[in-house]
């Protein structure tokens, strides 16, 4: 199985990596700039990819990063939590930059990979967070953060319709109040247990309705 994991230099996202190739999976780890975790790992089965999700990739380049024809499973995790996020202090700045790496990140990738992952009939997993329900939303603040993440659960549940007659699945993930840098490693769980959790989840995708929005322990968060 190939599976492909955007942001895998650390936390949750080098989890992943760590997982399936235990799992005995051919894993591309995508890394922004510094390979932090990746680079420790010794494994003919990891292959590291420089990729900002920022940026937009057009055909010729993405031919040239050493991607596998055929994907298995793209795990949309990247993600920024962003500074300075009261009704007082969050600028438009921070505003579009979250979007643009939490939402648009997520979308890009997938539009990129698209004809690898039809190739396999393969399964997109997008990153987002309880923080972007509003049903769950009791506290307020962190406008860029929750307004980024619910816009994926939005895109992501487009995406599940839209792709479904290429074969592809998409479902939606809650990670769970992880300790990693984002939370200053001050979570409720850690790293092993939320992947093991999500990728349980993904492993039974087809139990749940096409575009779910799931938690770590497979309850359904809703929106
Ligand atoms: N931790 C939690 O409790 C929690 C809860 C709910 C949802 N999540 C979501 O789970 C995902 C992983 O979170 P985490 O806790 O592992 O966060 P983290 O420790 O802060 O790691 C974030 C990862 O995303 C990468 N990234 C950021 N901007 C990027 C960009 N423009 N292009 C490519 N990679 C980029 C980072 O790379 P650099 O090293 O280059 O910055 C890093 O690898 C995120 O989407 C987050 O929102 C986390």
């Amino acid at each position: 199985m190939n599976v492909l994991i955007t942001g895998a230099n650390r936390g949750i996202g080098l989890g992943f990596v760590k997982y399936y190739l235990n799992q005995g999976c051919k894993v591309w780890g995508c890394y922004r700039s510094d390979l932090g975790g990746l680079a420790d790992i010794e494994s003919s089965d990891l292959h590291t990819v420089q990729w900002d999700v920022q940026e937009e990739k057009r055909a010729a380049e993405l031919a040239q990063m050493g991607l596998p024809d055929s994907l298995d499973l793209l795990i949309n995790n990247a993600g920024v939590y962003g500074a300075n996020q009261s009704f007082e202090t969050v600028t438009t700045e921070t505003m579009k930059t979250v979007f643009d790496i939490d939402c648009l990140g997520a979308l890009r990738v997938a539009q990129a990979l698209k004809p690898r992952i039809e190739k396999a009939r393969g399964t997109i997993a997008n990153l987002s967070s309880k923080m972007g329900s509003s049903d769950d939303n009791s506290s307020g603040g962190c406008y860029a953060y929750r307004a980024a993440k619910a816009a994926l659960v939005i895109v992501s549940k487009s995406m599940a319709i839209d792709l479904a007659e290429y074969g592809i699945q998409v479902i939606t993930l809650h990670p769970g109040w992880v300790r990693t840098d984002m939370t200053g490693h001050g979570g409720l769980i850690d790293v092993t247990q939320s992947v093991a959790g999500m990728t349980d989840v993904i492993h039974r995708i087809d139990e749940y309705e096409r575009g779910a929005f799931v938690a770590f322990d497979g309850k359904i968060v809703p929106y």
